[in-house]
Order: structure tokens, then C-alpha cells, then sequence
């Protein structure tokens, strides 16, 4: 495949279907005072689309960096296919790369942007044409390769990014917030050409975002850290629907955290001890006080109490609800013939005993 030798002994074991192809064993990164990583461990299997989510400073891209080879480790080591690369350097570990600023070559056509790390693996000139033109084709930009990167939209420079990260045909793909310099609309369209592309070429992929939304929508899973430590790993749906600490609850939507809950929160679960409850702000209904209509009044809770707010946000209305001292977040789908509740009305909260959580606060 490749023209350029590759370091042997990689490009043998990168093809043993049995290893996890990634392996991060206790791995710290400090400098001087500040540990950037610590303690990290986390293997990554082949063909997965894995998220380090987690907010600003907290160790995601120095964590890429390690496994890209760009900085070494303090402590610990990091295995491709069971094998430590600590002593191959990053230019020999022949990783697709994209970061947030898309560092096409400004001189360069589309089409030459994309021939340029083949040529840079001494492919011949006929077949870097054929590889280029399948590329194009695959990321629709067949009708853009002479432009020059300043002729094409944020989105299209991004495509052209992934392609040219993708165009050597690399053993894993890492993404350091692809998609953060793009607005709104634009990012959501790119989040499922990502997916479409991620399944297409069944790349290892290794994403590192602070938004939420997009480790949701385009992971197989989720790391979420935070001060340089994994937080929790799981399934989006887990992370979301399980999460283990506050922390991870609130980084990932919203949740309503009862620290010093005022009234008894029934449960089916046994409250863990050192554990808060938590209920996603969807999971709980409002109704007029006495319109309790969930059914099944053995498997629910309900409490009484007093709209402090109402946000109208399009489809969605979010209520702020004081019950004691505490305030709830209760969110609903607008829907036909729902009453809207004012600030100042009385609420009856209600929802299934089962749609608790115990988190570490
Ligand atoms: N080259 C560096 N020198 C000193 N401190 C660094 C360096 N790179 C990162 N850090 C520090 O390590 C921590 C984690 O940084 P980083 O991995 O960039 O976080 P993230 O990508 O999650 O925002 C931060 O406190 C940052 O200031
Ligand atoms: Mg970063």
C-alpha cells in the first residue's frame, strides 16, 4: 500500500485483528507543577470512534498528543497492537491527523493538497492520481479540486482536511476538535458526514471535543475527563442514562441534583451510601396540582410546588419549579393542547421512582 517502507514491525502487528490496536497503560504527562495526565488507562479497539470529552484545560489534547507521539510520557507507556512506540517517533507512525485549524497548504489546490502526503510516501505519480480521484469522489469534492482552500466554506476545508488525513490510508484517525471553528448548522451537518465517513472507511478513530453534543451524536464511546483523569467511560447512551458522578451528569445535559433534598426521595434501588440523587429534567413531568395522570401512582413520586420561571425555547419548555428550597429544571416537548404554567403557579411534579439516579457528588 504504502510506497515508503514502513516501520515493520507496526505495520505487522497494526493487522492483528485480536489486540486492542490502542493501549494507554498508566500513563502521566506533567510539567514542571501541572500534571496534564495523570494516571491514564484506556485501550481502544479497532474500528471504534472513541470521544475524550471534557472541559477546557482537563488533559484532552495533551492526551492525543502522547499518542501521537508530538510529547512523551512522564510515566507509563502507550502500546499500538500490543507494542510500545515510546522510542518511534511521530513522523514514523504513519497517523491521520486533523486538528481544529485545518492547516491545509494555502498554495495548494484542492487536488494537490490531497497528492501531497502521498508524494511525501514516494507514491508514483499514476497512482497517486487514481487514489486522489477515488477521494474526491468519496468526499464529494470532485467539483472543487482546483480551488484553492480560500475559495471553499469552513465545511469544505474540513472535508479536505479528513480527506488528506485519510489518503494515505493510515492505521488510525485523531481528531483534535474538528469541527469547533464551524457555526452551529454547519457542525451538525458535518457531525453526520463524519459518522457516514467513520462507518464507509471503518477507521480507528479518536475524537477529542468539550461539546457534548457532538461526542453524543458521532461516538461508539465516551471518555469523560476532567483535571487530567478519566471521569468515566461508557456508551453515549450509559454516560447519559447512568452517569457515575455529578460531574459527568451535569457535563452531559442537564440534571437535577438533590444534595439536600427537602422531601424523601422514593426509590426502587437501595440509596447508595456517599451518593446523591439525580433526575434528568426530561424525565419529569409537570401537571396542574391535581392532574396526576402517569397512571401507575405505585411506581411514581410526586411533590407540590411553585413555577419560578418559564423559558420558551422553541419546541422545548423549561420550567424552574421551587419546591422548599429546592428548585427543580423540568423540561417538556410542547405539544398540542399541553397547559403552559406561569410564574407563580402551583405545579404538581411527578415521575418515575425508577428514573432515579445515585451519583458521587
Ligand atoms: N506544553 C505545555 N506546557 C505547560 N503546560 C501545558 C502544556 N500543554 C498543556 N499544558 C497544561 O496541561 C493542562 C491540560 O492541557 P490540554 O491537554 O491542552 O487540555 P485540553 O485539551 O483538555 O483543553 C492545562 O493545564 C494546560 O495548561
Ligand atoms: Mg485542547
Amino acid at each position: 500500500m504504502h510506497a515508503a517502507p514502513p516501520v515493520p514491525e507496526i505495520d505487522a502487528l497494526e493487522k492483528s485483528p485480536v489486540l486492542p490496536q490502542i493501549e494507554f497503560r498508566s500513563v502521566t504527562k506533567t510539567y514542571g507543577k501541572i500534571t496534564a495526565v495523570r494516571d491514564l488507562s484506556l485501550t481502544v479497539s479497532r474500528g471504534e470512534f472513541l470521544t475524550i470529552l471534557g472541559p477546557s484545560g482537563s488533559g484532552k489534547t495533551t492526551a492525543l498528543m502522547l499518542l501521537a507521539g508530538f510529547v512523551a510520557p512522564t510515566e507509563g507507556d502507550i502500546l499500538i497492537a500490543g507494542k510500545s512506540v515510546g522510542s518511534v517517533p511521530s513522523y514514523r507512525r504513519d497517523q491521520g491527523i486533523v486538528f481544529q485549524s485545518y492547516a491545509l497548504f494555502p498554495h495548494l489546490t484542492v487536488r494537490r493538497n490531497l497528492e501531497f502526503p502521498l508524494e511525501m510516501r514516494g507514491m508514483r505519480a499514476a497512482e497517486r492520481a487514481a487514489r486522489v480521484e477515488r477521494m474526491l469522489e468519496r468526499v464529494h469534492l470532485k467539483d472543487f479540486d482546483d480551488r484553492m482552500p480560500s475559495q471553499l466554506s469552513g465545511g469544505q476545508q474540513q472535508r479536505v482536511a479528513l480527506a488528506r488525513a485519510l489518503i494515505p490510508d493510515p492505521p488510525f484517525l485523531l481528531l483534535d476538535e474538528p469541527l469547533g471553528a464551524l457555526d452551529r448548522n454547519l457542525r451538525e451537518q458535518m457531525q453526520v458526514e463524519m459518522k457516514s465517513l467513520h462507518k464507509e472507511f471503518g477507521i480507528t478513530t479518536i475524537c477529542v471535543t468539550h461539546d457534548q453534543e457532538e461526542a453524543l451524536t458521532l461516538s461508539d464511546r465516551i471518555v469523560v475527563m476532567r483535571a487530567g483523569r478519566i471521569e468515566q467511560t461508557d456508551s453515549p447512551e450509559a454516560l447519559y442514562d447512568r452517569p457515575e458522578t455529578s460531574f459527568v451528569a451535569k457535563f452531559l445535559g442537564e440534571a437535577n441534583i438533590f444534595e439536600n433534598p427537602n422531601f424523601k426521595i422514593e426509590s426502587d434501588e437501595a440509596w447508595p451510601s456517599g451518593t446523591v440523587p439525580m433526575i434528568r429534567p426530561e424525565r419529569i413531568r409537570v401537571a396542574a396540582p391535581d392532574a396526576r395522570n402517569r397512571g401507575d401512582a405505585d411506581q411514581c413520586q410526586s411533590v407540590i410546588g411553585t413555577v419560578d420561571d418559564m423559558i420558551y425555547a422553541g419546541p422545548l419548555r423549561k420550567y424552574h419549579v421551587r419546591v422548599g428550597s429546592s428548585v427543580f429544571i423540568v423540561r417538556e416537548q410542547v405539544a398540542a393542547g399541553q397547559p403552559i404554567f406561569r410564574p407563580g403557579d402551583g405545579v404538581c411534579l411527578e415521575w418515575l421512582r425508577s428514573d432515579i439516579r445515585f451519583v458521587a457528588p
